[in-house]
């Protein structure tokens, strides 16, 4: 299996803040993880080096075999598609939600343009289709209800077929229909083996779709624990994470988590 992401003790400082701290994390090919951590606990600035739009204050970043630092990020960004807030605010509100996910090919190389065109809005309005977006094709991005945003922002970061796949925090703002609608696609998502290496950062446990393998637990910037979901997901890591006593439930590969009862 080939190597998506090798961070060897990955630190993020600003100020006299360790964002990240000493975070090695590795990810291979098929692979589907989940990220989960409390608010501020660094889910997002690690995100943001996986997805080449941050540099590491210390330690290493691998990426797709490459190393940050020592590349060009321009020529890595296509192989990966990230959908999370940064990039929505990116988006001017009065572009098109075919736009939003047609521009997403820009990022490859310009000189193809004109011969491509025709062929990128045609994959533009496919990924449209595919996340059930296609009748809002001419709506502005601005004009989009929360959950059909979401829906956008994943077939814009499908658009460039990635290697790797980011999504933060994909299921906020959902109704509860609109959530398991997601979570459905994404376990299909999970189980193609076409499909890109997976990263989902989320704050629910129910939102963890059905054959994702990993999941990473970090706190204050550190990993608190790291592997696969079936050994990792306890209620002693989860107190490590949230510093509470929660007491998780699987029924049928769905999780859901409560404080447990005092008595
Ligand atoms: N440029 C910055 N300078 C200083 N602190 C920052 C900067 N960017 C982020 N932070 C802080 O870093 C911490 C981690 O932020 P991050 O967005 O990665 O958290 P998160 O785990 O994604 O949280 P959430 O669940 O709320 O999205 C937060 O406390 C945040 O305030
Ligand atoms: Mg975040």
């Amino acid at each position: 299996m080939s190597e998506v992401l090798t961070f060897n003790d990955v630190s993020v400082v600003r100020g006299r803040k360790d964002l990240l701290k000493d975070v090695s994390w590795e990810v291979k090919e098929g692979q589907r993880w989940i990220v989960l951590g409390p608010n501020g606990a660094g889910k997002s600035t690690l995100m943001n080096i996986a997805a080449t739009r941050l540099h590491p204050t210390r330690g290493t970043a691998g990426i797709l075999g490459e190393t940050m630092g020592k590349v060009d990020v321009f020529e890595l960004r296509p192989l990966i598609g990230l959908s999370s807030s940064l990039v929505a605010n990116a988006i001017p509100a009065n572009e098109t939600a075919l736009n939003v996910v047609l521009t997403a090919a820009y990022g490859m190389t310009g000189r193809w343009r004109e011969k491509y065109e025709k062929l990128d809005e045609r994959r533009a309005f496919s990924m449209l289709h595919q996340w059930g977006m296609s009748t809002f094709m001419n709506q502005p991005f601005g004009k989009l209800s929360e959950g059909e945003r979401k829906r956008v922002l994943i077939a814009r970061a499908l658009m460039t077929d990635p290697e790797l796949l980011i999504l933060d925090e994909p299921a906020a703002g959902l109704d509860l229909a609109g959530r398991e609608e997601l979570v459905a696609q994404l376990t299909e998502l999970a189980a193609n083996e076409e499909a890109p290496a997976l990263v989902l950062v989320t704050h629910h446990l129910e939102e963890i779709p059905p054959g994702f393998t990993h999941i990473l637990m970090l706190n204050a910037g550190e990993v608190v624990a790291a592997g696969e979901i079936a050994s990792t997901l306890t209620e002693e890591n989860l107190k490590a994470t949230y510093g509470m006593d929660l007491s998780v439930r699987e029924v049928d590969g769905r999780y859901s988590a409560v404080a447990r009862r005092v008595n």
